[in-house]
């Protein structure tokens, strides 16, 4: 295992560490039907009854799109690096294909020149899950001819931001839009249907190797990658079934998706357990699929824990619970990364979302939220404690900037480390985002401080 000598072990972030925060489009622009956006899957998906908890939908959401630059200047005020954010497809190209929409594309301009006017680096994802209503007409994501519409949405944003943007991640977490959106169809587009789901999940990944070797054959000068949601899946006990069963849901959560694009290939249990319902798969799709990247994100919030008996409950680990019922487990953060650096040759990882949700007050305008602190610098920590051990780390990003439209849960799950008053849109930063603000400080001073005494020739890191 090749060893990082550390220049201060307390901070091994190098220079370069891309510091940021996260959102996605359809969780805070709102301006749902306004300057020409086209509907997506999820403006649909919120109107049918009964599946967002509070019956909300995102309609106005934070009402970015509107507090445009005041947003980003709060962003500035965090000291953050870079900032992820999401195109809407719909938005950009109304239909999925035709015609393009000139204010749409507008809009993401003035994002992300504003972005570099601040000093902060963005970092574009394409497909954060609110496809053109109009492709799922067509049958959407189970249709091989939406990963041709996505390539062409791809080349289309690369030739617009392509040049001014730090990189460009093609799918947001593809596990959830298949097996979410259309195998238990609690997401949009709610579809419920194994074999459906499974073949969503290769065209997903199918359309992001076609997208990366088209916007290469652009010359886009952005960094490519996909962002995937991975976790440590933990047998219930140490039983023979729970074990086994702890094993498919790792090929089905890890493997599936590490397998086909580090190494070309599907996980063979998993094709078994499939059976019938295995997607079609073309000659050539999976060494597509493997283009090579020049990054990783990986989104991390907790553990999955499986049992083959009654199901697990969450209370009985003892650990701490946030709001969406997720252990705080930055251990498994640690683990994960590790054993992505030993099973595959991973280019450098970003954790591109990590953040917990709270029960969050504002108290004579400010927001005590311990909790989200202690879980973001514990998360750290544990990036720190994978660098130690050699993992390749390129950043870290908080999930999320603003509290926001939590998908299928509503506006009731609060993960922003600003706090929004929906009623007003007033933006008030909680105590975490003030400590992430410090920490950033201290970073540069840190980092400034190592420069300086660094001795001649010295290296950050070593092989
Ligand atoms: C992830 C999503 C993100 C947000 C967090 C809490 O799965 O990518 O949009 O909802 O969960």
């Amino acid at each position: 295992m090749p060893k990082l000598t550390p220049v201060d072990p307390a901070t091994p972030f190098p220079p370069d560490f891309a510091w940021g925060v996260a959102t996605a489009a359809f969780q805070i622009e709102g301006a749902a039907i306004e300057d020409g956006k086209g509907e997506s899957i999820w403006d649909q998906f919120c109107r049918r009854p009964g599946v967002i908890a509070d019956a909300s939908d995102g309609d106005i959401a934070c009402d970015h799109y509107h507090r445009l630059e005041a947003d980003l200047d709060l962003i500035a005020s965090l000291g953050a690096n870079a900032y992820r954010f999401s195109v809407s497809w719909p938005r950009v190209r109304p239909g999925g294909s035709g015609a393009w929409n000139a204010k749409g594309l507008d809009f993401y301009d003035r994002l992300v020149d504003g972005l570099l006017a601040r000093g902060v680096a963005p970092y574009l994802t394409l497909n954060h899950w609110d496809l053109p209503a109009e492709l799922q007409a067509q049958g959407g994501w189970a249709q091989r001819d939406t990963v041709h519409r996505f390539v062409e949405y791809a080349q289309g944003m690369a030739n617009r931001l392509g040049d001014r943007v730090a990189a460009i991640t093609t799918h947001n977490e593809p596990w959830v839009m298949a097996v979410l959106g259309h195998e238990t169809g609690v997401f949009a587009p709610g579809i419920k249907n194994r074999a459906i789901a499974a073949q969503v999940s290769h065209h997903l990944l199918l359309s992001h190797g076609l997208a990366l070797q088209a916007l290469r054959a652009q010359g886009c000068p952005a960094k490519l990658g996909i962002v995937l949601n991975l976790a440590p899946v933990h047998p219930a006990s140490a039983s023979v079934a729970d074990q086994a069963l702890a094993r498919l849901e790792d090929g089905k959560l890890v493997r599936w998706y590490m397998d086909a694009l580090f190494k070309g290939e599907y996980p063979q249990d998993v094709l078994a357990d499939l059976g019938d319902d295995a997607p079609r798969i073309a000659p050539g799709d999976l060494q597509t699929i493997a283009t090579p990247m020049d990054f990783l994100g990986v989104n991390y919030y907790t553990r999955v824990v499986v049992s083959a008996g009654q199901p697990w409950d969450v209370r009985s680990s003892g650990r701490e619970i946030t709001d969406m019922d997720w252990e705080v487990y930055p251990e498994c953060l640690t683990e994960l990364l590790l054993r992505l650096h030993r099973d595959y040759a991973v280019p450098p990882i970003y954790v591109t979302e990590n953040g917990g949700a709270f029960k969050d007050q504002v108290v004579d305008g400010r927001v005590h939220d311990a909790r989200r602190t202690d879980y973001i610098a514990r998360h750290i920590a544990a990036v720190a404690d994978a660098m130690r051990q050699g993992v390749r780390m390129g950043g870290y990003m908080v999930w999320s900037l603003l509290d926001n439209f939590e998908w299928a849960s509503g506006y009731d799950k609060r993960f922003g480390i600003v706090h929004v008053d929906y009623a007003t849109q007033v933006r008030t930063p909680k105590d975490s985002a003030l400590w992430y603000r410090d920490f950033l400080r201290q970073q540069k001073t840190a980092q400034a401080a190592r420069e300086t005494h660094r001795p001649q020739g010295a290296e950050m890191t070593g092989a």
